[in-house]
């Protein structure tokens, strides 16, 4: 970027949630965070005021970056309610389970125990609140909200729709092969994918490495930003 850049305030989450089924079980995802945390790094080494909300993960948090640690999307949805009001940018890089059990049971859920018996066993589910669609409603003038589509198929019409139904100002379209096997934008594997915006621009990517992606997500903020504050 040649403009000369401001210090933001930025809201950053990462990782996957955990929906608890019993004490010792529950229900998550393949994310790893690692986007989400190379976004903190990042945004710190360019000056910016960093809160990171994080599920679970085995990374370090970056230096000097304030970390909030969370385990479920309803502790996401409160920390992001607390946090985004005084945020200049919410980017929602986190992996939040859909779902989560209607019900939490105290203890541990036995096996029927008896000897040759597979017992049909049925976890009812119901949906997570929509953190990012939620933020973006709420929004005060000038914050900027970014999300994120990871999908295995129709990328580019799936991320548009996502970019459209839930407000955004820009969405990050990631591109998940399920001959991968749940590699991809998961863990250090370079990704495929595109930027897209709210203005209709579309900037692609191939074989990304997640520090570079992570950059560019940050280009993107920063011009979005700074386009507000000369309106
Ligand atoms: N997201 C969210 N709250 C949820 C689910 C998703 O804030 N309960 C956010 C993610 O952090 C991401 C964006 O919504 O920024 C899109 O997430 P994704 O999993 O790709 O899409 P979903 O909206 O969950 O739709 P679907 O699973 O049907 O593709």
């Amino acid at each position: 970027m040649s403009r000369a850049r401001r210090t933001c305030r930025l809201l950053i989450t990462a990782g996957p949630t955990r929906e608890p089924i019993d004490p010792v079980r529950y229900i998550s995802n393949h994310s790893t965070g690692t986007l989400g945390y190379a976004l903190a790094k990042v945004a710190k080494a360019r000056g910016h005021e960093v809160i990171l909300i994080t599920g679970p993960t085995e990374l370090e948090s970056p230096k000097g970056v304030k970390r909030v640690g969370v385990e479920t999307a309803g502790q996401m949805e409160q920390a992001v309610v607390r946090h985004f009001p005084s945020a200049d940018a919410l980017i929602m890089s986190a992996a939040v389970a859909d779902f989560r059990p209607i019900r939490v049971a105290t203890q541990k859920i036995k096996r029927s125990g008896v000897a040759g018996s597979l017992r049909l066993w049925q976890l009812e589910l119901v949906e997570n609140p929509d953190i990012v669609a939620k933020a973006a409603s709420q929004r005060k003038e000038g914050q900027v909200v970014v999300g994120f589509a990871l999908e295995t198929e129709h990328l580019l019409t799936n991320a548009r729709n996502k970019l459209r139904s839930k407000n955004l100002d820009a969405i990050v379209a990631t591109q998940l092969s399920p001959k991968k096997k749940g590699r991809g934008p998961f863990g250090t594997d370079p990704v495929d994918g595109a930027i897209l915006d709210a203005k209709g621009r579309v900037k692609t990517f191939r074989a990304l490495p997640k520090l570079r992606l992570a950059n560019r997500i940050l280009d993107t903020v920063e011009a979005i930003l700074s386009s507000r504050a000369t309106e």
